[in-house]
């Protein structure tokens, strides 16, 4: 079993394993454990007695948005950075970081004794990318200026939360979407003369510069779409066999194209667990448009969420799921160009008015079963 670091680890201690000096320095603490027939507890408390992380993310408005605050300091045990540590977010005029929103963030997890997931250092889509970056790599040597880039943009970033980030994506999607090649379209993929050299030298910078935080290699469509996870695989195999410092796969789970099998889940995380690696689910949201002749999608949403906390709880490597935006007010997919036409897609744990959905019991009960006695 992956261990956990011992800042959140004492914190979920106190709350579910009834240690007494913990205990009493501990108000809310329940009396009894998940397991009980009573228990009254969050997905993020059954998450920590099960020896995972139950993580969201965080929202464009930040954590001065209480209502939002509150439900994730509840409910979950861990948080992602949504936007806010992308390169393209960090650095918007080359050369001047602004840390000010990630800043908040990581101070938000570590008041609340949240597991910080960063994400991302390398990602070429969407918002990942600075606008300015194209045009460097266009001038002289672009692999030689993106290296310089790569090893100033880690070195300050990972550097500035060492010991505070206990988890990075380090490279985001590094294929076509649905399909098992490098997305040729990738300014990384161009730049470099072999890809492989790119991903090697993320992941060591990464580690050169905060040699505790586990580093995820992150992609999209792995868990439901053969091709993609056949992809995905060759190539981590490829870092594992280079003897290059990665810790584990994120698998992102954004079911707008498809759904999961729980039986392909577990086989598909038990076959990183098996070069070695942890696995997590990074970016689970399940989009109520996959269910368009259900009496209740909301039933239907359920079992999904079900079968994936259910399969991660299931396989000892897998470490946590994180649910993609915190509730069906703020899911990025109503406002993506490409999601947006087939909106509401109501996707998370919580309604719009922040209560929770039939997936969140659901969830709560999957991580909860293949551990009772
Ligand atoms: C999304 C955010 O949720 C949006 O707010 C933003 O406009 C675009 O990016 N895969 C990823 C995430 O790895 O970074 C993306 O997040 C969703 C798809």
């Amino acid at each position: 079993m992956a261990t956990n670091e011992p800042s959140w680890s004492q914190v979920v201690g106190c709350l579910v394993l009834g240690l007494s000096v913990l205990l009493a320095s501990c108000s809310d603490a329940p009396s009894t454990t998940c397991f009980d027939v009573d228990a009254d507890c969050t997905l993020g408390e059954a998450a920590g007695e099960v020896g995972r992380f139950a993580g969201t993310t965080s929202e464009a408005r930040g954590w001065t948005d209480e209502p939002v605050g509150d439900l994730v300091r509840r409910n979950f045990n861990s948080v992602t950075s949504q936007n806010e540590l992308k390169w393209g977010a960090l650095v918007r005029t080359r050369g001047v970081y602004d840390f000010a929103h990630a800043d908040e963030t990581v101070a938000f997890a570590e008041e609340n004794g949240l597991r910080m997931r960063g994400h991302v250092l390398f990602w070429h889509r969407l918002n990942g990318p600075p606008a300015w970056l194209d045009a460097e790599l266009d001038i002289g040597d672009p692999e030689a200026r993106l290296r310089e880039l790569m090893r100033e943009h880690v070195e300050t970033v990972v550097g500035r939360y060492k010991g505070r980030i206990h988890t990075w994506d380090v490279v985001n999607e590094p294929l076509v979407l649905l399909g098992d090649q490098v997305d040729p379209e990738s300014m990384f993929f161009q730049a470099f003369e072999n890809y492989e050299d790119f991903l090697d030298l993320a992941f060591r910078l990464a580690h050169e510069a905060d040699p505790d935080a586990k580093l995820f290699l992150n992609e999209i469509f792995a868990s439901f779409n053969q091709s993609s996870f056949d992809g995905l695989y060759r190539l981590v195999q490829g870092l594992v066999d280079r003897g290059t410092p990665i810790d584990g796969v994120g698998f992102q789970g954004h079911y707008i194209f498809g759904l999961p099998e729980r039986e392909v889940l577990v086989e598909r995380f038990q076959a990183f667990a098996d070069l070695g690696l942890l696995v997590e689910v990074t970016e689970l949201d399940v989009s109520i448009s996959q269910f368009p002749n259900a009496v209740d999608p909301f039933v239907s949403q359920a079992e999904v969420y079900a079968d994936v906390f259910g399969a991660c709880s299931e396989v000892e490597a897998c470490i946590g799921v994180t649910t993609w935006n915190s509730h069906d007010g703020a899911t990025w997919l109503d406002r993506d160009a490409t999601f947006a036409p087939r909106a509401p897609h109501s996707p998370t744990l919580f309604d719009e008015e922040l209560n929770p959905k039939p997936a969140y019991d659901a969830a709560r009960e999957a991580l909860l079963e293949p551990h009772r006695g």
